[in-house]
């Protein structure tokens, strides 16, 4: 697939959190397509070696640095990183996150809650607010938070993903309203079924057909559809556009 081209957006550094796999991974192949400088960053050492070498075999510019973006001073040490080795960050895409799948209430537990919410929503809130005020200081960036379909309407998620994704949007939109006078924009993505390795792995091929019919758009996502929103947010393509949600969704939510 060829990769749309957004010239403003050479020589800028673009941190992605779950950069190690996944949609994030194919976002930091996108942004180096575009001459970005790139920190990969996730948990797993291997899969990150993996992307920053893809990259670099393209002849692309990227860094790997492990980081729990649960994990407060893990945050701060990855935003050190990225200036030491890339210089300060102009964009910064938060997508790590997971499901645990205990769909109803009463299956799940304490535990399972904490979780989710620190996976998803206090990694979005820990990892923005290490790398804003540098934004802010700078007088520009572009930040791209994860959210999901299960938080824009009531699906078959789990109750603490669905949960900690709707409070993802509402995080960013009021961060936008404080970040914007500084000319720090920052939006998010809310894919629906997007089929990465891992749901290639987990869900078997019938039921994959039977979902992808449940679109408008009748096929399941593709992680590139998601990279191509999030070049769109990191550019200045979308320079007056703040506090907004792209539902890269085939046409499933329509709010
Ligand atoms: N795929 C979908 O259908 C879909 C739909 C809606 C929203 N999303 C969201 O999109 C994002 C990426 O999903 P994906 O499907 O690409 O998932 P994936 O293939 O499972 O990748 C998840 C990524 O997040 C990283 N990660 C998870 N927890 C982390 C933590 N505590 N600290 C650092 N990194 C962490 C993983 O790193 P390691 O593997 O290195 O640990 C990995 O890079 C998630 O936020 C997910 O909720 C996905």
């Amino acid at each position: 697939m060829s990769v749309p081209t957004y010239p403003d957006l050479a020589g800028k550094v673009a941190v992605v959190t779950g950069g190690s796999r996944g949609i994030g991974a194919v976002t930091c192949r996108f942004f180096a397509a575009n001459g970005m400088k790139v920190m990969v960053s996730g948990r797993d050492k291997d899969a990150i070696q993996s992307v920053v070498d893809g990259i670099r075999g393209d002849g692309g510019t990227a860094v790997g640095a492990v980081a729990d973006v649960t994990d407060a001073a893990a945050v701060a040490e990855l935003r050190e990183a990225t200036e030491r080795e890339l210089g300060p960050a102009d964009v910064l895409a938060a997508f790590a996150g997971f499901d645990l799948g205990q769909g109803a209430l009463d299956e799940v537990t304490e535990d399972n809650w904490h979780a989710v919410l620190d996976g998803n929503l206090t990694s979005t809130f820990l990892t923005v607010q290490a790398f804003l005020p540098g934004m802010q200081e700078r007088a520009g960036g572009s930040i791209i938070t994860m959210a999901s379909t299960a938080g824009r309407a009531p699906g078959r998620s789990s109750i603490p993903y669905a949960t900690a994704k709707a409070a993802v949007l509402m995080f960013t939109k009021r961060v936008a309203l404080d970040a914007g006078p500084h000319n720090v924009r920052i939006n998010s993505i809310a894919p629906s079924a997007i089929l990465t390795e891992r749901q290639e792995q987990r869900i078997p091929a019938e039921v994959r057909e039977q979902v992808a019919k449940q679109f408008p758009i009748a096929r399941w996502g593709t992680p590139e559809d998601c990279a191509n929103s999030a070049l769109f947010l990191a550019s200045n393509a979308s320079g007056w556009v703040t506090g907004q949600t792209i539902d890269v969704a085939g046409g499933r939510i329509m709010l």
